[in-house]
């Protein structure tokens, strides 16, 4: 294979709003933050831009509104080498947003989106993306866009034997015909107790989580378990892969690196083990800085903490 496996992300591309306090609001309370800045984000297109950086060629297929955030969201893309052709602009909705609230001693955030144009996306994207998806070595959707859109690509690029890997959000429901269209789910600890009802304590529950996952149709789980690291599990094995000490300064836009790592290694053949052991070292580099597109490891910082571990 090319050195620099294709990627095709077909997801969400939000700004996002950030304000940083030194603890969160109660209900009802009104609290004096710290600092608020604007950051391209969007587990789309924050997978896209972790793609490119660990050495990929990722391409972007989604939807922005005919706004100021829409252009600033293309244009960070083109500068961090990501493939936007594939990006379409509705001319009647806003681009989708994220109001991010993040705690500055823990380093834990709080998010509401709003969608926008993301969840516009539709028939005309899914051609685009099957078309891409059939030269890719891996596609990656993230159900910030709507889920049928999502998971039809996913059955698309399984029936062509492209792995496809899922980063579920939490408040979208899954079925039994879901799942069948899902290669590779990818949900962090809450993520997997809303699917399965299960709470990710340990080891121990992690798999009986990921049984449930393989029973209902999935092809390899993945539950991503922050500094613990992740457990995965197959048919055919599972364990934990340990994750890395890191300090915490902003957990956004973790998993997103954790995801476009994984799927690298996995486009070149890695073993899943390997390929989560790259996962986690991205992972834990991106919470040590701060923002989403903009706090993505490169590989060679990557490769730096691999080797000092
Ligand atoms: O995964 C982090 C992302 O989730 C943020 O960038 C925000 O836009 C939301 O989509």
């Amino acid at each position: 294979m090319d050195q620099k496996p294709k990627i095709s992300v077909f997801g969400s591309l939000n700004m996002d709003l950030v304000v940083k306090s030194l603890r969160l609001p109660k209900n009802g309370e009104t609290i004096r933050g710290d600092s608020f800045n604007t950051t391209p984000g969007g587990k789309g297109a924050n997978q896209a831009v972790a793609a490119s950086k660990m050495g990929a060629n990722p391409e972007m297929i989604g939807r922005v509104g005919d706004d100021l955030f829409g252009k600033q969201l293309i244009s960070y893309l083109i500068s961090q080498n990501v493939g936007t052709d594939s990006i379409n602009i509705d001319p009647d909705s806003h681009s989708g947003i994220a109001i991010i609230n993040i705690d500055s001693i823990s380093g834990e955030n709080r998010i509401i989106g709003v969608s926008g144009a993301n969840m516009k996306c539709g028939e005309f994207e899914l051609e685009i993306a099957k078309n891409l998806i059939s030269q890719s070595d891996c596609l990656m959707i993230q159900l910030e866009i709507p889920k049928q859109i999502s998971l039809a690509a996913s059955q698309f690029a399984i029936t062509h034997g492209i792995r496809s890997i899922l980063d579920p959000v939490f408040t979208i429901e899954l079925d039994n015909m879901d799942y069948k269209k899902i290669d590779i789910i990818t949900p962090n600890q809450t993520e997997a107790e809303f699917y399965t009802s299960i709470k990710i304590v340990d080891t121990s529950s992690a798999e009986k989580a990921s049984k449930k996952f393989l029973e209902w149709g999935v092809n390899l789980v993945v539950i991503k378990m922050g500094k613990d690291g992740a457990f995965f599990a197959s048919p055919q094995e599972n364990g934990l892969v340990k994750g890395f000490k890191t300090s915490v300064l902003d957990t956004t836009g973790a998993g997103d690196a954790f995801n476009a790592a994984f799927a690298i290694e996995i486009s070149r053949g890695s073993s899943v083990p390997e390929a989560i052991k790259f996962g986690n070292a991205a992972g834990a580099i991106a919470v040590s800085k701060e923002g989403a597109q903009e706090a993505m490891p490169s590989s060679k910082e990557i490769i730096q903490l691999l080797s000092k571990n």
